[in-house]
């Protein structure tokens, strides 16, 4: 495994096992068997509902002696609806229940909605305490990122952004990087969107090390300093995600992957007011 440093000095892993979408039921199996195949990093979040499946798995694989809860690194996120001091303060608590540990090793706020900088100053509180080793961001475009940044006791260390082959952030990266934070990719797949696990250019490149479309998109983003949080639920796609640390792209290869960036991002787009009022609606927001 590689890590990637934080501003802080805390080392994280550059590819965790994503639980989104996967069921509260589901979620230990999951999780036991990223464990089993090697995974140290597992990301959740309130929002997923899934944190006692995610604590489950954890507390067993510790409790038989397969990891050791220091050699993990647990993250999960507040939720919108859990946003504001008091609100943020109290859900944080419910997560380390829900986890089943005593501290959080990457506390984000999930999106930029909502009393985020209430949430921030919980957040910031908790990171004092020593229940969280390191607090940071999900789906802040710059705006939003550099006014948290500039304007906050602690800057965020990790921007959580929808980053893959087709948006790979290239101008946003630089200014938060510039304010002390690395971007990490969610959905490093594109959720298998524009075919990108039959990709003739990635498959390519892969058959000349022996890999898979799906390995070179994430080797691509890990080499280019990116960390990833790939999901499934299959344990035979985890161990073939996670193996992606004994091969290494060239320049020449590297540079036919980033004519991939369409710039923009496939799932969501924060910015549009249509898209936001439906997502909120979802949450009984109106
Ligand atoms: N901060 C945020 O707002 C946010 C938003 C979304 C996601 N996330 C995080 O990012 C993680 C990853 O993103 P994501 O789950 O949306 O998408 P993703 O990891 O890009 O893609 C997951 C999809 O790819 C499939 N897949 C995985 N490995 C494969 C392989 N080797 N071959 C073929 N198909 C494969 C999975 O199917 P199977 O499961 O059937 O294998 C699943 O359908 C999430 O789980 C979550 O932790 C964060």
């Amino acid at each position: 495994m590689e890590y990637i440093t934080l501003s802080n000095g805390v080392k994280m892993p550059m590819l965790g096992y994503g639980c989104f979408l996967i069921s509260p039921e589901e979620c230990e199996r999951c999780v036991s068997d990223a464990i089993e195949v090697g995974y140290r990093g597992i990301d959740t979040a309130q929002a997923y509902y899934n944190e006692e499946g995610v604590g489950n798995a954890v507390s067993k694989a510790i409790a038989k002696g397969k990891v050791k809860r220091e050699d993990l690194f647990l993250t999960t996120k507040v939720w919108i609806m859990n946003a504001g001091y008091e609100n943020a303060k109290k859900s944080i608590e419910e997560s380390l229940q829900k986890l089943k540990t005593d501290y959080i090793d990457l506390l984000l706020i999930h999106q930029a909605f909502n009393d985020y900088y209430g949430t921030w100053r919980a957040m910031e509180e908790a990171y004092k305490a020593g229940k969280v080793r390191a607090i940071g961001v999900s789906n802040f475009y710059p705006d939003r990122f550099m006014d948290l940044a500039l304007f906050s006791e602690i800057k965020p260390m990790i921007n959580q952004l929808e980053t893959h082959v087709f948006q790979q952030h290239k101008d946003d990266r630089k200014y938060i990087e510039k304010y002390g934070a690395h971007i990490e990719a969610w959905a490093p797949f594109a959720r298998g969107e524009n075919g990108i696990f039959t990709n003739p250019v990635l498959y390519k490149i892969g058959a000349k090390y022996n890999k898979s479309a799906g390995q070179v998109a994430l080797r691509f983003l890990i080499q280019s300093g990116i960390p990833v949080i790939p999901k499934s639920s299959h344990k035979e796609r985890m161990a073939e995600n996670l193996n992606v640390f004994d091969f290494q792209l060239s320049e020449e290869e590297k540079k036919a992957i980033e004519a991939f960036d369409q710039g923009k991002n496939i799932f969501m787009n924060h910015e549009d007011a249509a898209q936001i009022e439906s997502f909120f609606a979802r949450f009984g927001v109106k």
